[in-house]
């Protein structure tokens, strides 16, 4: 069971934990608010946790108007929904490729065998690093995220200290080896987003080398876990309602309105953390200034306030106004690449093996996270049965 299950009730959607020190925040209505209105939610959760407060310049995701606006339209610029499109052969090839490498033809491991590897090589490929480097990427992402579990504001242990020191550690290595990357394409461009990257101008201005190598970072470290949770959380649903996936089989143009259902069902990112820089009234609670909020979007794509039976994956919902790519400035930006990976992956899938089915002897292992909703091994039976 997920926390952001059992925590959330519909008559109280936000509450202080006082676990953990932090607001949660469970209703959708509220987390459309929170996300809507940066000035006061600010995206700079570093600020509240020093350990985390260094080379944080370019990072995206922590960042405040203005300067997250003018940093997002510089990346935008060089990672443009052209430039994703065009993509769509290549994730195909890759996908079979991938498929065909697995030895056994009875049975699929989704996410060693293609959830995982897809999205990793076609991001590295797309910045222009070797794909072939994967296995240093998901040493040091994989050791990143063990050390980012469970952490909490109020008991700041020795423990936690290390845990975030052997993080940062891992993000330098990812760092220093983008860094070198981009050092060389600035004297020997390229047909590569990091090329892109660096010579992206709007208004005069470019993006300074420790820019550059957090957002190409950040795509590494987000091509490393979303897409695969993504693709695994969509066999799993489809897996539970034959009847869907039969329809799916039948007419691959409701894909794309699966994997939005996947991603009300069981959002990846379960929460998104911001700071109060105000006093604030939100949910009939008042919430002091400077105080971190846990924004569950999980726990918001199942309000019943905003979703009918909100506990049924229900791919026939028009409109589908959930939060699994978050909402306002921070949208997720690699949005459009999450999705065709997902349309082209489970088209493929389904075209290669009609029995394809969880096995009922070796269940799928759940990342565990409080913070994430996805896979980290799901076998599949292939074969007739
Ligand atoms: C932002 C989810 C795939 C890059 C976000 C946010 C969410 C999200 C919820 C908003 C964060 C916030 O408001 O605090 C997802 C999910 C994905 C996915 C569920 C897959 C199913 C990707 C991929 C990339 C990517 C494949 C890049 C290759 C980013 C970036 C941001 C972001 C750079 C920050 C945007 C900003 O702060 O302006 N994502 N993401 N995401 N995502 Fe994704």
């Amino acid at each position: 069971g997920h926390f952001w299950l059992r925590g959330r009730h519909p008559d109280q959607p936000v509450s202080f934990d006082a676990a953990t020190g932090m607001w949660n925040v469970f209703g959708h209505p509220e987390a459309l608010r929170i996300l809507g209105d940066p000035k006061t939610f600010s995206s700079d959760t570093g600020r509240l946790v020093p350990s985390l407060e260094t080379g944080r310049e370019g990072m995206l995701t922590q960042m405040d108007p203005p300067a997250h606006g003018k940093l997002r339209k510089l990346v935008s610029h060089a990672f443009t929904p052209k430039v994703v499109a065009d993509l769509e052969p290549r994730i195909a090839e890759l996908t079979r490729e991938l498929l065909d490498e697995v030895a056994d033809p009875d049975r699929l491991e989704l996410v060693t065998d293609l959830a995982y590897p897809l999205p990793v090589i076609v991001i590295a490929e797309l910045l222009g690093v070797p794909g072939s480097d994967r296995h240093l990427f998901k040493q040091w992402v994989d050791k990143m995220f063990e050390n980012t579990q469970q952490f909490s504001l109020v008991n700041e242990s020795e423990e936690q200290e290390r845990s975030v020191a052997v993080a940062m550690e891992q993000f330098k290595h990812l760092a220093d080896y983008i860094g070198e990357h981009a050092d060389d394409r600035r004297r020997h461009p390229r047909a590569d987003l990091l090329t892109k990257l660096v010579e992206a101008e709007v208004d005069g201005e470019r993006l300074t080398q420790a820019e550059v190598v957090n957002f190409a970072n950040i795509l590494l470290v987000a091509g490393h876990i979303t897409t695969t949770m993504l693709l695994g959380n969509t066999v799993l649903c489809l897996d539970a309602h034959p009847g869907q996936l039969a329809r799916t089989r039948e007419d691959r143009s409701t894909i794309p309105a699966v994997i939005e259902e996947s991603l009300r069902f069981f959002s990846p990112f379960a929460a998104l953390g911001r700071v109060t820089n105000t006093d604030v009234e939100l949910g009939g609670q008042r919430i002091p200034a400077d105080r971190l909020l846990m924004v569950w979007i999980a726990a918001a794509n199942r309000d019943p306030r905003e979703f009918a039976d909100p506990d049924v994956f229900d791919p026939s919902r028009v409109p589908n106004p959930h939060l699994g790519f978050g909402r306002g400035i921070h949208f997720c930006i690699g949005a459009p690449l999450a999705r065709l990976e997902g349309r082209v992956a489970l088209d493929i899938l389904l075209d290669r093996f009609p029995h394809l089915r969880t096995d009922p002897d070796e269940p799928p292992q759940f990342i565990p996270s409080p913070n994430m909703t996805g896979v980290r091994r799901l076998p599949l039976l292939t074969s007739g049965s």
